[in-house]
């Protein structure tokens, strides 16, 4: 089992939108496929039809539970994957998480004991450095930080990296697998300029071909509640997340099906 934090704590980086695509993909592909959210915004866990989610279908009591009996809830099934959605616990829990910052390695042990039933566990993670996303972080094995094709979308690289550092003190294993090109606009001069410059990322990690904006099928997939390749099969934007999707397998070393 691999356990994939997605992680930029930009906002509206495509953090959601690639974790609920991707997810999808690698479960089309024939891998067992958790999906982990664990932004009190629950946007992936609404993006897939699972609103408002009570407090016992969350992370929060197994995390909360110190005498560690507590198992993860049961997930709720979307579209051929597993989702443990967010609700209005996880602020509860983030809050605690600040009083005992112990709590944050608990969700690593709680994984691995689902480990024989998935391949692959993706988490949401808030647009912040705060306990929940450090709690994820220190959960995983790789980051995939999406990255927004724009003049601006390098700015906030030095702080993901400061982040993974600190968090790698508790999990030395971690490494970012992939800087996730995200929401590329390649008819705009200086998202041209911004793509060159975050090419250079490949110094660091992979980088993947951009996903390119647009606008209407993300609107329209949320709207729908339904990842990109159900909402929008064979069009542009499924084949642009299905070519990214490949890169993703192969930087995780996965084996799908074809
Ligand atoms: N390729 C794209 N083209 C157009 N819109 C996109 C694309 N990718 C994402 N979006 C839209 O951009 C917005 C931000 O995306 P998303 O919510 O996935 O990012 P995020 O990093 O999870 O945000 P947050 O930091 O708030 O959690 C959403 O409204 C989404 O629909
Ligand atoms: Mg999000």
């Amino acid at each position: 089992m691999q356990i994939i934090t997605f992680f930029n704590h930009a906002g509206g980086a495509s953090k959601t939108s690639s974790v609920r695509d991707l997810g999808y993909l690698a479960s089309e592909a024939g891998l067992r496929v958790l999906l982990l959210d664990l932004d009190p915004q629950a946007s992936l866990s609404r993006w897939l039809g699972a609103d408002n989610a009570p407090n016992e279908q969350t992370v929060m009591n197994a995390i909360l539970d110190d005498s560690k009996a507590t198992p993860l809830p049961t997930p709720l099934e979307v579209f051929g994957m597993h989702l443990i959605p967010s609700g209005d616990g996880l602020r509860k829990l983030e809050g605690q998480l600040y009083t005992n910052s112990t709590m944050t390695s608990r969700l690593k042990r709680l994984l691995r004991q689902v480990g024989g039933s998935y391949d692959l566990v993706l988490i949401d993670t808030p647009p912040s450095t705060g306990l929940l996303t450090q709690m994820a972080l220190i959960a995983a094995q790789g980051v995939v930080v999406p990255v927004p094709v724009v003049s601006k979308g390098a700015e906030g690289i030095p702080t993901v990296q400061s982040l993974i550092e600190d968090c790698q003190e508790m999990n030395p294993s971690l490494e970012i697998k992939l800087f996730l090109l995200t929401q590329y606009n390649p008819q705009i001069r200086v998202d041209q300029e911004a793509y060159k410059t975050l090419k250079q990322l490949e110094a660091l990690a992979p980088v993947s071909t951009p996903i390119t904006f647009r606008k209407a099928p993300y609107g329209e997939a949320q709207a729908i509640k339904k990842p990109i390749p159900i909402s929008h099969k064979g069009e542009a934007a499924d084949k642009d997340i299905r070519h990214v999707a490949l890169e993703f397998f192969a930087v995780l070393g996965l084996v799908v099906r074809g």
